[in-house]
């Protein structure tokens, strides 16, 4: 199997909790397929997908107590790779085994590490405390797009696709082609601290459409307020709140998208979408939450993506045009250029595609 370049030493979320019930979950990460299970002590194991006798994937296979079984000829694995039975046969041959990768749940999701093995460092983790507030609701998503895991996450940390691409559900009410005189005023800074990239976007005094406006209870007007942190591999944090004109915040949403490489120019899209407003009954409740960000995600921003994944590989070395608003994208894919460097990986067009400020 060919080796892909992706960053190594670092978690890669596999999967959200619930996808990790009694079945075993099949999941390719970075090019290699895994095998996710959840043992009899709730503790979640992370092995390559085959089996070392004739190469059957272990995710057709059924969990035992704390080892999966080869749904084959029924050789028994552990959580670290090891084959602990076979039928009929004393004898286990040491070479019977497969590959583990260190499997940690938190925050609702499975985080798998990728890498060095000895090197495993559970303190580098995102913290989502927010999705363990008793006082917030959390839905949890996985999509799976054909695009590089770059353009997906590019789409996060640029804000301003919202008002054109979601024109019909999250934007605020603008003039589609209004001057900046006109438009609403719109302040953004960003900062790098060591491997991180922190955003904040104002959209002063704008009025509110759509399911944004049911979401505060009004039309505004209000500021938009959106903090965006981007840690690696590509885990893009974001926090949205409407400021009323006299300063209160009575709505916050933090939406984490997590992006996974499946293989080159496939990923996973994981989110949670973490809310404080309405009552248990009120709206929105989870089946609100699940419908508006699928009709969002699948309908506006995959298709646009798999789009541009469609046209980057028709046109041959074009190059991304920054304006003003990409500032975060460009900020992300520098600290990205040097993180690649480090680890030696040099064919990652996706971070040096766009021309220089
Ligand atoms: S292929 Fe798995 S036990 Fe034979
Ligand atoms: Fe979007």
């Amino acid at each position: 199997m060919k080796k892909m370049q992706f960053l190594e030493n670092i978690w890669y979320c596999a999967a959200y909790t619930a996808e990790v019930a009694d079945k075993p979950l099949a999941r390719m990460i970075c090019g290699m397929p895994m095998v996710l299970y959840r043992a009899e002590s709730d503790e979640v194991a992370a092995l390559e997908d085959r089996c070392p006798h004739r190469q059957a994937p272990l995710s057709m296979g059924n969990v035992i107590g704390e080892t999966i079984q080869c749904d084959y000829h029924g050789f028994l694995f552990d959580k670290t790779g090891a084959c602990t039975h076979i039928p009929r046969q004393d004898r286990i041959p040491a070479a019977n085994r497969v590959d583990a990768f260190a499997a940690v749940e938190r925050w609702g999701f499975i985080w798998v590490w990728w890498g060095d093995q000895s090197k495993v460092d559970g303190t580098t983790i995102p913290d989502l405390s927010w999705t363990a507030d008793e006082n917030r609701r959390v839905q949890y998503f996985h999509w799976h797009v054909n695009a590089n895991f770059q353009l997906m996450a590019d789409n996060l940390l640029d804000v301003s696709h919202v008002d054109f691409l979601h024109k019909h559900s999250i934007a605020s009410k603008i003039d589609p082609t209004a001057k900046q005189a006109e438009a609403p005023k719109v302040t953004m800074e960003t900062k790098v601290k060591g491997d991180a990239v922190h955003s904040l976007r104002l959209v002063h005094n704008t009025m509110l459409a759509g399911i944004t406006a049911a979401w505060h209870g009004s039309e505004g007007p209000v500021t938009r307020v959106s903090t965006g942190k981007w840690l690696p591999p590509n885990s893009c944090i974001l926090k949205l709140q409407f400021e009323d004109e006299n300063g209160d915040i009575n709505e916050t949403i933090n939406l984490d998208h997590i992006m996974t490489p499946e293989t080159e120019n496939t990923c996973h899209y994981f989110m949670d979408w973490t809310w404080d407003f309405g009552g248990p009954d009120g709206y929105p409740d989870h089946d609100d939450v699940d419908r508006e960000q699928r009709s969002l995600i699948e309908c506006d921003d995959i298709p646009m993506v798999e789009a541009q994944q469609r046209n980057l590989e028709l046109f041959d070395n074009v190059q991304d045009i920054p304006v003003k608003q990409d500032k975060f994208v460009n900020r992300v894919h520098k600290v990205l250029q040097r993180l690649y460097a480090e680890q030696g990986i040099t064919e990652r067009v996706e971070v040096t595609r766009m021309a220089a400020e």
